[in-house]
């Protein structure tokens, strides 16, 4: 699958070209259907792009928002997705949208991964926007190299849902969307910063071993194009 490379001189340029290609996804679902859906990532990446969205005139209130991923720490933790949604999107006129969190007061994260899954399903399918990032080894969402589910995980026969993945490389627990639920967003979209990311997407793109590097199953097997964002 081809994808689409958009490259920006600055971050701030990116987030703003961003913000505004997500305000037209979300504007044409709720024109649509009266609704709209998006899947953001969490990591360090989308702050600014976070910021800007927070502030563009979109119908919030018919929006409900949800994360790709989330690290399996309470709400409070510096690590949380959630908390990092809170404060950098879930504010301005975007407060007024409806958030379905991944990480519940379960007793356990298996108990929050069925929970989470039946809470999206009651979205509906596909998601109108989707928007992904990508670690320096090659995982995108929770799909990491060497993760325990990772299998099941990239294989699309396998229904949509929420799915728990441990890795050496992920640090805690996740709770993960599955790529089944992810890789035919209407609007799918690849957030990278930096020259390092740059060259390890330049290196997805050259090879084709999933387990090696799981963002080339985003990248070769979407049934959304993606749209890549970029700036050094
Ligand atoms: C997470 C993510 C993850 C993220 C990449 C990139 O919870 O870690 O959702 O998939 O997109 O790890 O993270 P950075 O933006 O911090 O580099």
């Amino acid at each position: 699958m081809a994808h689409r490379m958009h490259a920006f001189e600055t971050r701030p340029a990116l987030a703003e070209a961003l913000a505004n290609r997500v305000t037209k996804a979300l504007e044409a679902a709720i024109e649509l259907k009266g609704s709209a859906t998006i899947a953001v990532s969490g990591g360090s990446t989308p702050k600014a792009f976070f910021e800007v969205l927070s502030g563009k005139p979109v119908e919030w209130d018919k929006v409900t928002i949800t994360l790709v991923d989330e690290r399996f720490v309470p709400a409070d933790n510096s690590r949380s997705n959630h908390l990092l949604l809170s404060t950098h999107l879930l504010k301005g006129p975007a407060a007024a949208a409806r958030v379905l969190p991944l990480y519940h007061d379960a007793a356990s994260i298996e108990e929050a991964a069925i929970i989470a899954t039946g809470e999206a399903r009651s979205l509906g399918a596909p998601f109108d926007a989707v928007i992904l990032g990508m670690g320096n080894d090659g995982h995108t969402a929770s799909f990491f190299p060497g993760g325990d589910h990772l299998a099941e995980a990239l294989d699309l026969s396998l229904p949509r849902r929420v799915m728990t993945m441990e890795a050496e490389g992920a640090g805690e627990p996740r709770l993960t969307f599955s790529f089944s639920a992810l890789y035919d967003a209407r609007f799918l979209a690849l957030h990278i910063e930096g020259a390092e990311k740059k060259a390890v997407l330049d290196k997805a793109l050259a090879g084709s071993d999933e387990n090696e590097m799981p963002i080339r199953a985003v990248l070769g097997r979407s049934a959304t194009k993606p749209d890549i964002y970029w700036a050094p």
